[in-house]
């Protein structure tokens, strides 16, 4: 089987890894983490071309801490796409702030500004754009908006890194941005995650957030939890930082062999960059027209071995949880229609064609 996501992992991660353990240097509640958090900080905050990036233990910890350091809770709205990881909803939550769920453009499945704007109430206080499948938002629209009615914006860059919009980074353009190192990310380290800012008061909250609202021992000053990301795991990430750029080249080249092959190929549409929008090629996603059932080819290509996968049916407005009576006619079209195939650099040139001819036969 050709998973869907496996990380990318080599003896240089295993060495570090070893290192830490024979410094017996697991974890550390200081202030700026122990030294391969500052490292995977420091390298993260270089390639973003950001000022602080701030390492935390999820993708979900990074954003419940930017929600909470953006000041958002009870009382307050937040827009977010249902058409996400349900981490996205489940963060704002957490902070007692109430979700509100916007479309989606279908073009690449990221919100709709549009539909945004006409969400917003006097108890709007931020917007999370989710940069879903590593397909850039329209940030244009997104940081007009947001400075005409006073929004916070938190990119939700969990899927992301490494992919440009207008050739910045995406996750750079927001109040805040964050990061997830799962282990299905472009940049892993098992668990983990990271909120990146330029702004200095925002990253001495976050700091604080991260670690019990301290800043000098039993001092608590603000609400905060243990968010930390231990040592082993940033060692993983500290290593994967200096592979990153060939971990890109190879999602892209394998896209590039399946744009290719798939070109013309009648039943679904291709993921296409533009030239403002540029992917890490985080996932292969093709949209199914009427006339072909993406379910039955999703099971051909399981049947072939390959991890063809389906994000996100349903969408989180229709998990029971989140259940409520929001109307995203693009959304639900798109949980219907998406299937999402692998492209990680553990697929091979050969592997990428044979992907893309089962797909072919799939649809036809
Ligand atoms: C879009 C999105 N948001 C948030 C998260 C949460 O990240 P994590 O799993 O690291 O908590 C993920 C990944 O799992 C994600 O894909």
């Amino acid at each position: 089987m050709i998973p869907i996501n496996r990380p990318w992992l080599g003896e240089e991660e295993k060495r570090e890894v070893m290192a830490v353990l024979d410094e017996n240097a697991l974890t550390t509640a200081a202030r700026d983490g122990g030294k391969r958090v500052r490292d995977f900080e420091s390298s993260l905050r270089q390639y973003l071309g950001c000022k602080h990036a701030l390492a935390v233990n999820s993708g979900t910890a990074a954003l419940q801490a930017a929600l909470m350091a953006a000041g958002v809770g009870q009382g307050h709205e937040v827009l977010l796409p249902s058409f996400t990881f349900v981490a996205t909803a489940n963060a704002v939550v957490a902070t007692g702030a109430r979700p509100v769920f916007v479309d989606i453009d279908k073009k690449n499945f990221t919100i709709d500004a549009a539909d945004a704007r006409k969400k917003i109430t006097k108890k709007t206080r931020a917007m999370i754009p989710v940069h879903l499948y590593g397909h850039p938002c329209d940030m244009d629209a997104i940081s007009e908006l947001a400075e005409k009615r006073s929004l916070a914006v938190i990119e939700d860059a969990c899927q992301s890194l490494g992919s440009t919009y207008k050739e910045r980074q995406t996750g750079t353009f927001g109040d805040m941005g964050c990061f997830s190192m799962y282990a299905s990310k472009v940049l892993t380290a098992g668990e983990g995650g990271a909120v990146v800012t330029d702004d200095d008061r925002l990253a001495e909250k976050i700091k604080m957030i991260r670690n019990h609202g301290m800043v000098e021992g039993y001092d608590t000053r603000v609400l905060g939890l243990n968010l930390r990301l231990p040592e082993l795991s940033a060692a993983i990430a500290k290593v994967q930082m200096l592979k990153l750029g060939q971990m890109l080249d190879a999602r892209r080249r394998n896209a590039k062999i399946m744009s290719e092959l798939l070109s013309g190929a009648k039943g679904f549409a291709l993921p296409e960059e533009s030239a403002d929008a540029r992917f890490n090629w985080y996932l292969y996603t093709v949209a199914f027209g009427k006339s072909a059932d993406r379910d039955a080819a999703k099971g051909a290509l399981q049947k072939d071995e390959i991890g063809a996968a389906v994000y996100y049916d349903p969408p989180v407005h229709r998990t029971p949880f989140y259940r409520g009576k929001a109307k995203l006619p693009a959304t639900d079209w798109a949980a219907r229609r998406v299937l999402s195939l692998p492209v990680h650099p553990g697929v091979g040139e050969a592997q990428a064609a044979r992907i893309a001819a089962s797909l072919k036969a799939a649809a036809g």
